[in-house]
């Protein structure tokens, strides 16, 4: 069976419903991943062929005041999830981020690309990367921009601020790939049909800036709406973004066949679903 670890978040929740065969969902308090007992007790009650961790400190923000929690979740927890999944010969998925790159490099990013986080939350799942290499039988997968129908999102928080305002201003200079966690989900279970191993990106294929994505959901939802241009700098945020962070997914469509539909054609599914 498939153990998804971190199963009530927005990723989570798309992977139980779309994993093969049977599969079981676990998240906070019933498993703590910085703490082995907890993940041994897991480990021994389900008995799984494959783990697939979606836990993680994920506020990206938040992560520079907390530096510790960030490495304890997404660095050691990964180790401790690597040894334990080790220990009974199972497979590890670990879900990791286009934050680890630093976006200098100004055309779609290799696996194998030289890493650079520029942010606490970067760092701390490069760090869940090489732990997760513990063991053998891993598959790290890197993945960008996420919204889906169970948890916060860019795609929520447009709707929401559009609805009390007739402007917004929206960053143009960060590139990326909005990527839906149920095509997604779908990338992963194509990794783990082929059983593949190593590390692997899988987005919705195309990409845009966020203003161009903000600009896509207002005219996907008919909401009129002025919309102005905004550059990173000032937006004073605290962790700083890779400006150009899209990943290549050619080795997921060479090794599964499967490439994630456009970023554009997502978002109307989504749209639709959100709805019905
Ligand atoms: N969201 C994005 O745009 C994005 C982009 C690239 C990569 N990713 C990666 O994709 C994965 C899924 O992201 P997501 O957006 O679906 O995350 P999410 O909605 O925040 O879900 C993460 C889940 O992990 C749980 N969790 C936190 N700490 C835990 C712990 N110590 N032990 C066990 N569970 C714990 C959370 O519980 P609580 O809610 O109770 O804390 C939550 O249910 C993560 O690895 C993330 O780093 C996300």
């Amino acid at each position: 069976m498939i153990l998804v670890v971190g199963a009530n978040g927005m990723l989570g929740q798309d992977l139980l419903k779309q994993l093969p065969g049977e599969v079981q969902g676990i998240d906070l308090p019933d498993i703590d991943i910085t703490s082995f007992e907890s993940i041994q007790a897991a480990i021994d009650r389900f008995r799984p062929r494959i783990v697939v961790n979606s836990a993680a400190y994920t506020d990206v923000d938040g992560c520079e005041s907390n530096t510790e929690l960030a490495m304890q979740v997404n660095g050691e927890g990964v180790a401790m999830l690597a040894m334990a999944t080790r220990g009974v010969g199972a497979k590890l998925v670990q879900v990791s981020t286009d934050y680890v790159f630093d976006g200098a490099k100004g055309s779609p990013y290799l696996e194998d690309d030289p890493t650079g986080p520029l942010s606490v939350y970067g760092e701390s799942k490069l760090a869940g990367e090489l732990n997760a290499r513990f063991n053998p039988d891993h598959l790290i997968v890197r993945t960008q921009w996420l919204y889906g129908l169970h948890g916060k999102n860019f795609v929520e928080t447009m709707l929401k601020l559009a609805a009390d305002k007739d402007e917004l201003a929206v960053v143009t200079d960060q590139i990326g790939s909005p990527t839906w966690t149920a095509d997604l989900a779908a990338a992963i279970r194509a990794l783990i049909e082929r059983d593949c191993r190593g590390t692997y990106h899988a987005a919705n294929s195309g990409f845009c800036s966020w203003n161009d994505f903000a600009g896509a959901i207002f005219a996907e939802s008919g909401i009129s709406i002025r919309l102005n241009p905004l550059t990173t700098d000032k937006l004073n945020r605290p962790a700083r973004r890779p400006l150009y962070s899209t990943l290549d997914c050619g080795k997921l469509a060479a090794d599964t066949g499967f490439t994630p539909q456009p970023w554009q054609e997502a978002l109307k599914q989504y749209l639709k679903q959100r709805k019905g």
